[in-house]
C-alpha cells in the first residue's frame, strides 16, 4: 500500500511539474533562427483549422514560412454557438497565432491581411489590409495593398456564409461563422430583450422583439437554438421573469427534417427534445426574404406567410470565398467547379504548380468539417517535413512533384459527429469498427464536453473554457450588453 501511495504521489508531483514546465515554456519561448535565403518560402493562407494545423506541425527548419490571414488568431468553431449567449467567453476559444509562431524554431512572418489575388506565373500574391485606424473593416478594394512571393502555397481560406441570394439577409440577419458574428448576436439578443421590457410598447411589438428565429436546421442552427434555449431557461427566467414566458424560439428548415447528415434516430431524438423545450421547428419551409422586422416563408403547401421577429440568425451553410474565384481563374480548364478548388488525392490544386488547398475551400470529396481540415493539415505538414529532409541536399527539389511518388494519398478517417442540442443533452454518431453507434442524452453531453475540452488548441484555451463552465455553474451567464 505504501508503494502504491508513493507511486500516486510521484505521478501527481510529476504531472504538476510537467504542467509548470509547459506553462513556463509557453511564456518564455526560445530564440528563433532568422529566415534562411537558401530555403524555399512556403506561404499559408488562413489561420483556420487547415492552415493552423499545418503551421503547428510543420518543421520550420526546412522552410521560410509566411502566414497571411485577416484574422490573427485561430478560432475553435465547435464552441462558437456557446459564445452567442455567454456560456463561454469569446477569448477562451481564440488562440493568437503569434503564440504558435513564436514557438517555432525559425522565425515565421505574419501579415494580417486578405489575399485578394494570385499571379501563378510569377508566384506572387496580392494582399489587402482591409482595416481602418479604428479597427473597422473597409470595403474590398479600399485597403492598403502589398505583394509577396512564394515557392509553395497552401490555400486554407475556408468558406463564407451562403445566403443563396435571398433578399434582405445581408442587411438584416446575423450569421454564425466568425467571432464577430457571435458578438453581434449576443448584442442584438440583449437589445431585443431590453427593448421588450419597455412599458409603452404594444403587446404585438413585445412579442415580435421576443421572437428569436434560426434559419437552417444543420448542426450550426441546431446548436445555436439549443444554447439560446439554455440561456432562456437558466438566466432570462431569473433576471427578466416578466418577459421569459413570452420568448419564442423558431427554427426554419427547408428540408423535411433537421440534421440531414445525422442518423434517423438522432434526428428524431433532436426533434423530440426541441418539442419538450418548446422550440418550434418548421420543416419543408423555406425563407424567401428577410425584412427589417419580419421575414417571408414559403410554407409546405406553397403559400407564403410573413412572420415578425426580433432576432434572426441565418445558418444555411457556406459557399466559396471570393479569392478562390481568382485562384481558379489562374488554372483554366482544370478548375471548372465554382464551389471551390478541385484538388487531387495529394491535395494539389489541379492545374497548378506548387499550390495545395485544404479544408472548406478545397473540393476533395469530403464534407466541410474541422476534422477534415485538421487531418489534411496534419497529412500535408508531415509529408512536407519528410520530403524536405529527404531532399535537403537538393535545393531545386520540387516537393510538389515528389509528393506523388513518395507519399501515400490523403484518406480521411471520420472520428464521428457530435452536436449539442440544449438542456444539457448532446447527440453523437460515432464510428465503431465497421458500424456506427448513435447516442443522445445527458451522458453524451458529458462526452461532448470532455471531447471538446481535450481537442481545444492549447492548455491555455482548455483552462479558460473549463473555468467559463465553472463560472456559469456558480454565477450564471453574464447578461450585460456590451
Ligand atoms: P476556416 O477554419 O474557416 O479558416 C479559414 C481562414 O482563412 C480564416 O482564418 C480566415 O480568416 C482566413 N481567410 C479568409 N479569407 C482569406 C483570404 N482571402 N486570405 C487569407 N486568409 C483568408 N466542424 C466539425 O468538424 N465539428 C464541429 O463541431 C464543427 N462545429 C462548427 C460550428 C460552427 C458554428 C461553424 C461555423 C462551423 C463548425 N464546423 C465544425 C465546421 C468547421 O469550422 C469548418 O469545417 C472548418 O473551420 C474549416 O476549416 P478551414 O481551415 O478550411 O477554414
Ligand atoms: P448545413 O449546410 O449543414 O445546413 C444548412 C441547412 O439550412 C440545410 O439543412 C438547408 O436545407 C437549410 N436551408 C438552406 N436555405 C434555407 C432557407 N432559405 N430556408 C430554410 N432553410 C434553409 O450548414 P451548417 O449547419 O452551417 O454547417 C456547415 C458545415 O459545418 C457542415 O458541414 C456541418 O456538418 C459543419 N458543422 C458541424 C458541426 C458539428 O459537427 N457539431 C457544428 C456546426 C457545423
Amino acid at each position: 500500500l505504501r508503494k502504491l501511495k508513493r507511486a500516486v504521489y510521484g505521478a501527481a508531483l510529476g504531472s504538476l511539474g510537467y504542467t509548470g514546465w509547459l506553462m513556463y515554456r509557453n511564456r518564455n519561448p526560445a530564440e528563433q533562427k532568422p529566415f534562411d535565403p537558401s530555403k524555399k518560402t512556403l506561404v499559408l493562407l488562413g489561420t483556420g483549422w487547415g492552415s493552423t494545423t499545418v503551421l503547428k506541425n510543420l518543421d520550420t527548419e526546412n522552410f521560410n514560412v509566411v502566414v497571411v490571414s485577416p484574422r490573427n488568431y485561430f478560432l475553435f468553431t465547435p464552441l462558437l454557438p456557446s459564445c452567442t449567449v455567454g456560456t463561454i467567453e469569446n477569448r477562451s476559444i481564440m488562440e493568437p497565432v503569434r503564440l504558435l509562431m513564436r514557438h517555432k524554431s525559425r522565425e515565421v512572418r505574419f501579415y494580417e491581411a486578405e489575399c485578394t489575388d494570385i499571379d501563378a506565373q510569377n508566384k506572387e500574391l496580392t494582399l489587402e489590409r482591409r482595416v481602418d485606424a479604428d479597427g473597422n473593416q473597409v470595403p474590398a478594394g479600399q485597403g492598403e495593398t502589398t505583394k509577396i512571393s512564394y515557392d509553395y502555397l497552401v490555400v486554407g481560406v475556408g468558406g463564407t456564409v451562403n445566403t443563396f441570394g435571398t433578399p434582405g439577409v445581408e442587411q438584416h440577419a446575423c450569421f454564425l461563422k466568425e467571432m464577430g458574428d457571435a458578438r453581434k448576436i449576443r448584442r442584438r439578443l440583449m437589445d431585443s430583450i431590453e427593448s421588450a421590457s419597455f412599458d409603452d410598447i404594444s403587446q404585438a411589438e413585445r412579442d415580435r422583439l421576443l421572437h428569436m428565429v434560426v434559419v437552417g436546421g444543420g448542426p450550426t442552427g441546431i446548436e445555436y437554438a439549443g444554447e439560446l434555449h439554455d440561456f432562456l431557461v437558466d438566466d432570462l427566467t431569473q433576471w427578466y421573469p416578466e418577459l421569459a414566458d413570452r420568448v419564442r424560439i423558431t427554427l426554419v428548415e427547408a428540408l423535411p427534417n433537421v440534421l440531414p447528415a445525422f442518423d434517423k434516430k438522432l434526428i428524431d431524438y433532436t426533434q423530440s427534445t426541441f418539442k419538450e423545450n418548446k422550440i418550434t421547428i418548421l420543416t419543408r419551409t423555406m425563407v424567401k426574404e428577410v425584412k427589417e422586422k419580419s421575414f417571408i416563408v414559403q410554407n409546405p403547401d406553397g403559400s407564403r406567410s410573413e412572420i415578425p421577429y426580433g432576432l434572426l440568425v441565418w445558418a444555411t451553410g457556406i459557399k466559396s470565398q471570393p479569392v478562390v474565384d481568382n485562384i481558379r481563374a489562374q488554372f483554366g480548364a482544370a478548375q471548372s467547379n465554382r464551389r471551390g478548388l478541385l484538388v487531387d488525392e495529394y491535395l494539389r490544386v489541379k492545374g497548378a504548380s506548387g499550390v495545395w488547398a485544404l479544408g472548406d475551400c478545397a473540393l476533395s470529396g469530403y464534407a466541410p468539417l474541422a476534422q477534415v481540415a485538421a487531418q489534411q493539415g496534419k497529412w500535408l505538414s508531415r509529408n512536407l517535413n519528410r520530403l524536405a529532409v529527404q531532399n535537403t541536399d537538393d535545393p531545386k527539389a520540387d516537393l510538389f512533384a515528389l509528393i506523388e511518388k513518395n507519399c501515400r494519398q490523403f484518406k480521411y478517417s471520420s472520428q464521428g459527429s457530435l452536436a449539442y442540442i440544449g438542456s444539457e443533452k448532446a447527440i453523437a454518431d460515432l464510428p465503431f469498427f465497421n458500424r456506427n453507434i448513435t447516442a443522445g442524452g445527458i451522458a453524451t453531453f458529458w462526452f461532448w464536453k470532455s471531447a471538446y475540452l481535450s481537442e481545444l488548441f492549447s492548455l491555455r484555451n482548455a483552462t479558460l473554457v473549463a473555468s467559463d463552465w465553472i463560472k456559469r455553474f456558480f454565477f450564471g451567464r453574464d447578461i450585460s450588453r456590451e
